[in-house]
């Protein structure tokens, strides 16, 4: 049987279930190149500091470096019964050069590595993910630039409101992601902090120089309590948090996209290499993708609440409950990842159907805002001229045709104030341009909102 790296005071090996149920191998393997890069930089700090032998060092270190090796090229045995990636990693050590393996662990726990690890691998799945949003967000600005000028209704309710830019619909978009990626850049200063030199939770009587070790694996800085370092996992519900908020994001976005493929919209078209097609029915091609998403998004909620959960009881310092914190972890970062490619990848092959849009903003009196408005122009108060076109709106929906449909004498019915220059007020393309306040819908702020986006994209 294999000897265990804390066998000493056991009288008997562990339950064959009770291991099994304990190991964390199966899942925190994925962990391994962080736990090198860590322990690697561990060792030369304690050569740094005189608790190694510069030789005794360098044989740790190549030791480490042929077993990431055999890792990558798929030559590395994981045990069960060294129960978690940093013993089967540290076990592996001790095998290929014998006992100065045994050194390595000097001034540190797996408290404080399995922490730095996580601390680690976060960092990185940080910088994907902001990498993956920068391009989704660059596809919208490039695809709303296009689109200034598209018109589609506006939406309050689900019921036709007002005419907007289609590019502005895009650029509302580009706003939710562009306040995801600031909060995972947040995220990112508490998450990059060094928790090794902490030990157990007490922290160690090795002079470690804890500076270097983050200087090394490229931490901002220190962490400044022993006990909170090896046991708050909140940077890991914060990153949960972020993601949870992307990836509704993303499901509003889906939703958009499930109900603007319908026949009843038909406001866009996703290319086929983004559908897939019924088992039954052979005219259907679905959403899958964004039908996905949209599921997902539930799981990175569970993954939060997951997090949330397993905090809320824990005494100081570590427990093992924290050993939970990784496989909802990892499973948000990879739905996240993953949705965030898939949209990246779509939205810039999304192919609009213009004339349903504007056939669409023609229903449901979109511009009827516009007469009230024009109205109050030729002086007459806002809550009268509202009363008027509403009774103008009534009208024309028993005859059937929209607003610029009624002649001018019926229009001057409703009110005498009405003159012939109203119906380019009523037009599609006059409503947008008339909301030409910043942060409104017309065409030219929508040119320069996006050309702002796009510097701000290059700045970043
Ligand atoms: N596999 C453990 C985890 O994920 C590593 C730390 C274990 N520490 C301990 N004292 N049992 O949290």
């Amino acid at each position: 049987p294999l000897v265990k790296l804390w066998g000493g005071r056991f009288d008997e090996p562990t339950d064959a279930f009770v291991e099994a149920f304990t190991a964390s191998i199966g899942f925190d393997q994925r962990l391994y190149r962080e736990d090198i890069a860590g322990s690697i930089a561990h060792a030369r700090m304690l050569a740094k500091v005189g608790v190694l032998k510069t030789e005794e060092c360098d044989k740790i270190v190549q030791g480490l470096n042929a077993i990431l090796l055999d890792i990558e090229r798929g030559d590395f045995a994981w045990v069960v019964a060294y129960e978690d990636v940093h013993m089967n990693i540290e076990a592996r050590l001790i095998d290929r050069i014998g006992d100065v393996g045994k050194k390595l662990h000097t001034g540190r726990s797996r408290n404080d590595q399995v922490a730095t690890d996580v601390r680690l691998h976060l960092r990185g799945a940080i910088d994907r993910i902001l990498a993956e949003l920068t391009r989704l967000r660059s596809g919208l600005v490039d695809l709303a630039e296009r689109e200034a000028d598209t018109v589609m209704p506006g939406f309050t309710h689900l019921q036709v409101a007002q005419p907007v830019s289609f590019g502005h619909h895009l650029l509302a978009w580009y706003e939710m992601l562009t306040r995801d990626a600031d909060r995972l850049v947040d995220v990112r200063r508490r998450v990059n902090v060094l928790p090794l030199g902490s030990a157990a939770l007490a922290g160690t009587s090795y002079p470690l120089d804890r500076a270097y070790v983050a200087e090394q694996l490229g931490f901002d800085g220190v962490s400044r309590n022993s006990l909170d370092a090896v046991s708050d996992r909140d940077f890991v519900i914060e990153f949960l948090s972020a993601a949870s908020l992307a990836m509704m994001h993303l499901s509003r976005m889906s939703e958009e996209l499930i109900l603007w493929t319908s026949a009843q919209f038909g406001f866009i078209d996703l290319p086929d290499r983004f559908c897939t097609g019924s088992s039954i029915m052979p005219q259907k091609k679905n959403p899958d993708v964004p039908e996905l998403v949209r599921g997902k998004t539930g799981r990175v909620y569970g993954d939060l609440f997951a997090l949330l959960t397993l905090m809320k009881g824990q005494p100081l310092a570590y427990n093992k409950d924290n050993q939970e914190d990784k496989e909802p972890l990892f499973d948000a970062i990879d739905t996240l990842l993953g949705s965030l490619r898939a949209f990246a990848d779509m939205i810039p092959a999304l192919q609009p159907n213009r004339d349903r849009m504007r056939a669409a903003a023609r229903q449901g009196f979109s511009t009827a805002t516009d007469l009230a408005d024009y109205l109050v122009r030729q002086g007459v108060p806002f809550r009268d001229a509202h009363e008027i076109v509403g009774r103008a709106v009534r009208h024309a929906q028993n005859a059937g045709c929209d607003l610029a449909d009624l002649p001018l004498d019926v229009l001057q019915g409703f009110s005498a104030k009405i003159g012939e220059e109203v119906f380019a007020v009523l037009t599609l393309e006059g409503s947008m341009a008339a909301r030409d306040i910043e942060g409104g819908t017309a065409p030219a702020q929508v040119r320069r909102q996006a050309a702002a986006a796009r510097a701000a994209l290059a700045e970043q």
